[in-house]
Parts: C-alpha cells; sequence; structure tokens
C-alpha cells in the first residue's frame, strides 16, 4: 500500500473475523515493530505474541473479552535495565517507554499494510497479565494489542485542527495548509461476523458494505440505508421497516420468508438472490432490477 493509504486509513480494530495468522504474518508484524527509532540503539523492548487459545481466553480477566476474539495478542514489554543502569531515571521515565511507543505504532502500520488492524489498549490489569504468561518483574508491560483480519471497519475518528496542535516557530513555507486525506468520509464495512437476531435502529449505514454476514432473524428499522452493499449474506426472516433502500446492491443474499414494510428500493439491484416467501408491502421500487438466481433475465419495476 502507499503510505499515506496506510497512514490515513488506520482505525483502531476491535472486532475480527476467524481468520488465523500465519507464523511469517506475526513474525513480520515483531519484524517492523523493532525497525522504529530507539534511545541509543538499545531496543529496550520484549513483544510476547500469544496465539494460544486458552491462554488468549484468559485475556478477557486482562482487558476486554472483545480482545479475546483476536488471532493474536501482543503484549508489548519495556526491557530497560541495560538503558537504564547506564542514563538513570530518564531513560526509565522516557526512553524506554518511548521505545516501545514508537515500535508498537510501527506494528500497527505494518499491521495494515497487510489488510489486518489492531488496537492499542493501555486500560489492562498488569498482575493478570504478568501471572498468565509468566512475565519476569525486569520487563514493564506497556500496552496490550489485539491484531487480526478487520470485520468491522469503523469510521475515521476526528482529529483536532492542525492550527490547535501546532505551533510554527519562524517561517513556513505555504500560506494554505495541505488537505488531509482523511478528509473524506469513508463508508462503513462490516465482514465476516455472525449476529442472527441483531437489531438495528436509528443507525447510518449510508453506502455500508456487509460481506459474508449471516443476519438471519434481524430486525432493520428507520436506518438510511442509501447506496449500502450486501455481499454473500443470510437474510432469512429479517426484518426491514420503513428504510430508504435506494441505489443498494443485494449479491448472493438469502431473503427467504423475509419482510420489508415501505421501504424505498429506487434503483436497487438484486443479483443472485434467493427470495422464497418474501414479503413486500408498500413499497417504492421504481427502476429497480431483480435478477432471478440460474435465470438470465432481469425483471426491471
Ligand atoms: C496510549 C493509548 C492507550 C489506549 N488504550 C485503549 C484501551 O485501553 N482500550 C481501547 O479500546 N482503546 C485504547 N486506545 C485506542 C484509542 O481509543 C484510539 O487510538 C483513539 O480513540 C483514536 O482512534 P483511532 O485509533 O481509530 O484513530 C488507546 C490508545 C493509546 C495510544
Amino acid at each position: 500500500m502507499e503510505f499515506n493509504d496506510v497512514l490515513y486509513s488506520r482505525r483502531s480494530i476491535r472486532s475480527f473475523t476467524s481468520r488465523k495468522l500465519s507464523a511469517a504474518e506475526i513474525t513480520g508484524l515483531v519484524d517492523a515493530a523493532i525497525q522504529a527509532p530507539s534511545a541509543c540503539n538499545m531496543q529496550s523492548w520484549h513483544f510476547y505474541a500469544v496465539t494460544d487459545p486458552e491462554k488468549k481466553a484468559q485475556f478477557k480477566q486482562v482487558c476486554s473479552e472483545w480482545a479475546t476474539t483476536a488471532p493474536v495478542i501482543f503484549v508489548v514489554c519495556t526491557d530497560g535495565e541495560a538503558i537504564v543502569s547506564r542514563f538513570g531515571e530518564r531513560a526509565k521515565n522516557l526512553f524506554i517507554l518511548q521505545d516501545t511507543a514508537a515500535a508498537l505504532e510501527n506494528l500497527l502500520l505494518k499491521a495494515v499494510d497487510m489488510g489486518l488492524g489492531g488496537c492499542w489498549m493501555g486500560a489492562f490489569n498488569e498482575d493478570e497479565c504478568r501471572k498468565i504468561l509468566d512475565i519476569p518483574d525486569k520487563y514493564n508491560i506497556v500496552a496490550i494489542v489485539p491484531v487480526g483480519e478487520p470485520a468491522f471497519m469503523p469510521p475515521k475518528r476526528d482529529r483536532k485542527p492542525l492550527a490547535d496542535v501546532l505551533t510554527v516557530v519562524g517561517e513556513a513555507a505555504a500560506d494554505e495548509p495541505e488537505k488531509r486525506p482523511d478528509d473524506k468520509k469513508e463508508p462503513m464495512t462490516i465482514r465476516g461476523v455472525s449476529a442472527p437476531d441483531a437489531i438495528f435502529n436509528d443507525v447510518n449505514f449510508s453506502h455500508a458494505l456487509f460481506e459474508n454476514i449471516n443476519l438471519d432473524h434481524a430486525e432493520f428499522s428507520n436506518i438510511n440505508m442509501e447506496g449500502v452493499r450486501f455481499s454473500d449474506i443470510n437474510m432469512t426472516k429479517t426484518f426491514f421497516g420503513g428504510l430508504n433502500l435506494s441505489q443498494s446492491f443485494f449479491g448472493c443474499v438469502d431473503f427467504n420468508e423475509a419482510q420489508f414494510e415501505s421501504p424505498c428500493f429506487d434503483n436497487a439491484v438484486f443479483k443472485g438472490c434467493s427470495m422464497k416467501n418474501v414479503t413486500f408491502e408498500d413499497c417504492d421500487m421504481e427502476g429497480a432490477v431483480i435478477k432471478p438466481k440460474g435465470k438470465d433475465t432481469e425483471i426491471k419495476l
């Protein structure tokens, strides 16, 4: 990926698909981490990569339950004995923490480049973590970082304006600050999750992408779903009430026994969908195109 794409598309990821990471992917992430600068190049860091299911499950007591669903949980520690004996308090309070922080950001950016994502977690129970992994006292635990393939790509969180965080002392070359690439809002992406009986109410899913999801018996009400894209979804018995589904795309969606009440389907496209016993009540479907499974002809309404 281009550097700017990596930098500006990184998000804190807190839900993961079931895809496991290979040994090469895990070492690749840590190898990227240790390319970071470090005080005196003493590389005062140590990483644990936890993939063992039983150990991971115990992280419920360390941080959050969602973290245990990541295929790998990194525990980032300082290993500062050597540098602290040389530089004392400044090394202890600053250098070794900065070393690990720089490495950690490298790891998160490398994850994005590999199509993965993770979350930097500072709120955790250090004693519990030390006990579970038998971490020696000489290491300080700085952060927990669950990493995996994102199941849900959250929208970009706002940043303060540059003018609030930057003091230029001296001449600046340009009059106009460069526009940040993240100024454009990206659609939400949700993939590879099972959410039977889920209830979605008053959410803006405009142009969102849903891929490979089980939404059996789900309920969508009062949601703006204009331009939404659904692919490989189980929506059996799903209820859709009062939705704007104009310009939406449904590919290989199982709608058997679904119920649609007063939605707007203007210019919607359905391809390869299964729609046995579906109920459409009071629908506005002007210009919608339906292509039944196994048939070449499209029904244009
Ligand atoms: C030092 C630090 C500690 C953090 N601790 C947590 C945490 O305990 N739990 C969590 O869910 N996110 C945590 N985060 C992630 C932040 O919430 C997140 O980076 C921030 O909201 C900006 O969102 P973004 O990473 O998607 O840009 C932490 C981030 C940092 C840098």
